[in-house]
């Protein structure tokens, strides 16, 4: 089981390190996060944010919903983005910097900061 496991994190890994992958992901996550609006208020709805939250979003890829929710959550609040992909947090970083969304913290591995936050989610 355990060897099995870490085939399968490889899997996970290499898929969403490769550079087809990350290419396909900055090409098409316009279209994606227009398509995925209703999903995004919903979640932001359910986890009931409130300005000077501490948020975690889990592997949050191209950047949605953590730079929606940096903004909403205001100069007070501290969203936390993690990705495995070093390649996704830079695309992530590019769409930071053209919605001219808040600074944020993002990290490659996931840092010991479970118990700090006000909420978690992933997509
Ligand atoms: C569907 S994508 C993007 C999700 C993003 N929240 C969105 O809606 O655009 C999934 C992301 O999860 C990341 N991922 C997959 N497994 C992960 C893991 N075990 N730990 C951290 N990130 C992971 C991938 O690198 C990828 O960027």
């Amino acid at each position: 089981m355990g060897h099995e496991l870490e085939q399968y994190r490889q899997v996970v890994r290499d898929e969403w390190t490769s550079a087809d992958t990350v290419a396909a992901w900055a090409r098409w996550h316009p279209k994606i996060a227009a398509q995925q609006v209703n999903m995004r208020e919903a979640l932001i709805q359910h986890a009931r944010l409130e300005p000077g939250m501490r948020v975690l979003d889990l592997a949050c890829g191209t950047g949605d919903p953590a730079l929606e929710i940096a903004r909403m959550i205001g100069p007070h609040g501290r969203v936390t983005a993690t990705d495995l992909s070093p390649q996704m947090l830079e695309n992530a970083e590019r769409t930071r910097l053209r919605r001219e969304s808040p600074t944020w913290t993002s990290s490659q591995w996931m840092p010991r900061i479970c118990s700090s936050v006000g909420r978690a989610l992933i997509v």
